[in-house]
């Protein structure tokens, strides 16, 4: 690193160096927090809009249903979408799948992955490494309402029964609405997704401490040691899988709203 012309007023912390510049880092540090901000943002706007839609989340012929949508629960579904009920009133302001959305948005929020990216990207807390942050005091994860990241494991619980409830629905898309079997493009989607959503889940940093944590002997505990390697594995992509995970969801929720809106076919295999 080379030193730079001072681009902001230092802070002068405890225990940080007394340097005139906010950084010493020559590179394109802002990078990755911009691009983080610009896909959260797009992101979060176009599940809410879909969210709040109730319209295009169900398609009966071959009974695909949104993860967007699973389960439907609410008194305006489809009947032959809410294959758990219908109990939930018909409010514009609540969305049909409202008893497990807030679970899967809290189990997003407190990852410790999207914790980094949002922290960088919204709140600049830090931005990046070496890169002062703009706020006079840091409490850490110490205090309300930061200290509620703490739940994640408990989240991360909820989301294992969603991602059963959303495993249940590519298997139930396999038969179409006169009862046969029937396989498209539709269901490839669903099964990528699904399969995608548990490799995220179970990668959580969570999982691996449920996995191996409290244990004094991995060799008294063989089946759990080796789980323990495997999601070890993944949870050094989760990062990856996070985003990516994110753009199957999109995907496969536009890809019924494009079918319910009649925007194009689905491309049938059998049935
Ligand atoms: Fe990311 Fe648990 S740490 S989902």
């Amino acid at each position: 690193m080379t030193t730079t012309a001072p681009d902001a007023a230092p802070r002068q912390g405890a225990g940080r160096a007394a340097i005139a510049a906010r950084t010493l880092r020559t590179d394109r540090w802002w990078f990755p927090p911009a691009i983080q901000a610009a896909g959260l943002t797009l992101w979060v706007a176009y599940a809410t809009f879909r969210a709040f839609m109730q319209d295009h989340y169900w398609i009966d012929q071959y009974h695909y249903l949104t993860p967007f949508y699973s389960p439907c629960v609410s008194n305006g579904c489809t009947p032959e979408a809410a294959e758990f009920g219908r109990f939930l009133p018909d409010w514009p302001i609540l969305p049909y799948a409202a008893m497990t959305l807030p679970f899967l948005l809290l189990f997003r929020l407190t990852c410790y992955y999207y914790r980094k990216a949002y922290y960088r990207a919204f709140w600049m807390s830090p931005p990046a490494c070496a890169v002062a942050e703009p706020h006079s005091s840091y409490s850490g994860e110490t205090r309300f309402p930061l200290i509620g990241q703490n739940a994640h494991r408990y989240f991360f619980y909820a989301a294992v029964i969603i991602s059963v409830i959303n495993t249940w629905d590519a298997i139930h898309a396999f038969t179409t609405a006169d009862g046969e079997f029937g396989f498209g493009l539709g269901n490839v989607i669903l099964v990528i997704n699904v399969l995608l959503l548990w490799t995220y889940t179970v990668s959580c940093h969570s999982c691996r401490s449920i996995m191996g944590g409290k244990l004094n002997h991995f060799s008294k505990h063989p089946v759990r040691y080796r789980l323990w390697l495997g999601i070890s594995k993944l949870n050094g992509r989760h990062m990856l899988l996070a985003w990516v995970t994110l753009g199957t969801l999109a995907i496969t929720d536009f890809y019924i709203w494009g079918l319910s809106a009649d925007w194009f076919d689905d491309l049938r295999f059998v049935n």
